[in-house]
C-alpha cells in the first residue's frame, strides 16, 4: 500500500516507526503488568507532534491530514496500544471537535496547548447507563442564565486521570431528549470535579481509564460548544473521525502481530523444517495477510474521504467494524502461530490480543457500528444497483 502514499506521507509513517521502535517498545510489557502511564512517552509524543496532527499550525498542530494521522497511529498501535489510545483521544476526539465546532475564544483558551501535549483531553460520553444508548444521558448541565450547574458521572474515560480539559455531554433539556444535551468544556480544576479509581482492565493497561463525578460543578455559557442543544450531534459527528482513529489502532495492533508471527515463523523450526514452510502455519500468515491489507484499504479510504470532505461516517464505521474483527481474529492467531511461548508475555503477541478486544468496543461497539451501516444501506445511501434488476418481471 505504500504506493499510494505522498513523500510527506512517508516520511511520518517512518517517523513514527521510528519513534515506536525506540521509544515506545522498551519498558512496553512492564507498563503493561503495572498499568504504569507512559509520562514520558506522551511527552516525547507531544514534542514530535504526534497530540495535535490535524491541527491547523495557527493553533499549534501539525496541520496534516488524516491518512498521515492514520499513518501515525497504525505505526504507534503496532508497537504501543495504550499510547495510541492516548494519542487518538486527544487528536480525534478532543483537538478536531474544538477545532471544527468551537469559537475562537476556545480555540485560543485551549486548543494550542492541546495540540501541543501540553496538557491533554478527555471525551466525555459513557456514563453508566448510557454506553452503545448515548442518547441516555443521566449527567444534568442545569441552566442558570449566564452559567450551567453540572451533576452526574461519566464512566471508562480514557485520559481520566490526567486530563485538564473534558468535553463533556450533558442534558440539559430533558423533554427535548437528545436535542437537548450540550457538550461543555469542563476545566479538571473546575471545583466539584472528582476522579474516581483507575480501571484494572484486560487491555491497553497503561492508558488511564476513570470514571469521573461533577458535583454542582458551575460551567460558564463560554464553555458551551456550539448553540443550545447542539452537543448530541457534536458527539456523533466527533465520532465519526474518532472511529478512524480506532480503525488505524486495530489496523496497527494486526500489523504488530502478524509482524512478530511472520519472524518467529521464519525462525522457529519444527519436525526439521522452519514452520513457516508448514502448511498450517503458512496459511495462516496468508489469511493474516490478506484479511490485514483488506481493513488498510478501508481505513485509509476512510481517511481519504474524511479529507476529500466527503461523508465518511459510514466509511469510518465500515474501517472500525472490519479492522477491530481483524485485529482479534489476528492476534489470536499470532499466539497461536507462538505456540506456549505466544501464552507468556514476553513475546509481546497475547498482550496485543488482549489490547485488540478493547476495539471492538470503544468509540461504538460492532454492534454499534453494523447498525450505523445498516441504517445508511436501509436509506439507500450505499451500493445502489448499477444494473437494472435481473429479476424477472
Ligand atoms: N453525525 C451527525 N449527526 C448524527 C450522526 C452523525 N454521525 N449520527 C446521528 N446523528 C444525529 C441524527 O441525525 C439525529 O438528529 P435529528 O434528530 O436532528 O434527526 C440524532 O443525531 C439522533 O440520531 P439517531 O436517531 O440515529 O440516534 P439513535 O439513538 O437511534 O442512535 C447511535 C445513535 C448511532 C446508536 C449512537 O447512540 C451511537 O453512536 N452510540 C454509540 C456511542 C459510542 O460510540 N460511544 C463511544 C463512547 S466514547 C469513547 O469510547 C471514547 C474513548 O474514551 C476511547
Amino acid at each position: 500500500m505504500d504506493f499510494i502514499l505522498t513523500e510527506d506521507q512517508q516520511a511520518v509513517k517512518e517517523a513514527a516507526r521510528d519513534f515506536a521502535q525506540h521509544q515506545l517498545l522498551p519498558g512496553v510489557i512492564d507498563r503493561d503488568r503495572d498499568m504504569i502511564y507512559p509520562t514520558e512517552q506522551v511527552k516525547m509524543m507531544g514534542e514530535m507532534g504526534f497530540l495535535g496532527m490535524m491541527v491547523s499550525p495557527e493553533y499549534g498542530g501539525g496541520g496534516m491530514d488524516t491518512l498521515s494521522y492514520v499513518l501515525a497511529m497504525e505505526e504507534i498501535s503496532k508497537i504501543d496500544a495504550s499510547c495510541s489510545v492516548i494519542m487518538s483521544v486527544n487528536n480525534s476526539l478532543v483537538c478536531w471537535g474544538l477545532e471544527k465546532y468551537g469559537n475562537e475564544d476556545q480555540k485560543q483558551r485551549y486548543l494550542s496547548r492541546l495540540a501541543t501535549g501540553e496538557i491533554i483531553g478527555a471525551f466525555c460520553l459513557s456514563e453508566p447507563e448510557a454506553g452503545s444508548d448515548a442518547t441516555s444521558q443521566r449527567t444534568i448541565a442545569e441552566d442558570k442564565g449566564d452559567h450551567y450547574l453540572v451533576n452526574g458521572t461519566k464512566n471508562w474515560i480514557t485520559n481520566g486521570g490526567k486530563s485538564s480539559i473534558h468535553l463533556v455531554m450533558a442534558q440539559s433539556h430533558r423533554e427535548l431528549q437528545h436535542k437537548g444535551i450540550n457538550t461543555l468544556i469542563i476545566e479538571r480544576a473546575f471545583p466539584g470535579v472528582s476522579i474516581g479509581a483507575k480501571e484494572d482492565k484486560m487491555g491497553i493497561r497503561a492508558s488511564d481509564t476513570h470514571s469521573i463525578m461533577y458535583s454542582d460543578v458551575k460551567v460558564g455559557k463560554e464553555n458551551r460548544i456550539g448553540d443550545d442543544g447542539f452537543g448530541f450531534k457534536f458527539a456523533m459527528s466527533t465520532l465519526d473521525g474518532g472511529r478512524i482513529g480506532i480503525a488505524a489502532q486495530a489496523l496497527g495492533i494486526a500489523a504488530g502481530a502478524y509482524e512478530l508471527a511472520l519472524k518467529y515463523a521464519q525462525e522457529r523450526t519444527t519436525f526439521g523444517k522452519p514452520i513457516m514452510t508448514h502448511q498450517a502455519i503458512s496459511f495462516k500468515l496468508a489469511d493474516m495477510a490478506t484479511e490485514i491489507e483488506a481493513a488498510r484499504l478501508l481505513v485509509y479510504r476512510a481517511a481519504r474521504m474524511k479529507d476529500l470532505k466527503m461523508d465518511f461516517g459510514t466509511a469510518a464505521a465500515m474501517a472500525k467494524l472490519f479492522a477491530s474483527e481483524v485485529a482479534m481474529k489476528a492476534t489470536t492467531e499470532a499466539v497461536q502461530i507462538h505456540g506456549g511461548y505466544g501464552y507468556v508475555k514476553e513475546y509481546h503477541v497475547e498482550r496485543l490480543m488482549r489490547d485488540a478486544k478493547i476495539t471492538q468496543i470503544y468509540e461504538g461497539t460492532s454492534e454499534i457500528q453494523r447498525l450505523v451501516i445498516s441504517r445508511a444501506l436501509l436509506k439507500g445511501e450505499l451500493y445502489q444497483p448499477m444494473q437494472p434488476s435481473l429479476q424477472k418481471a
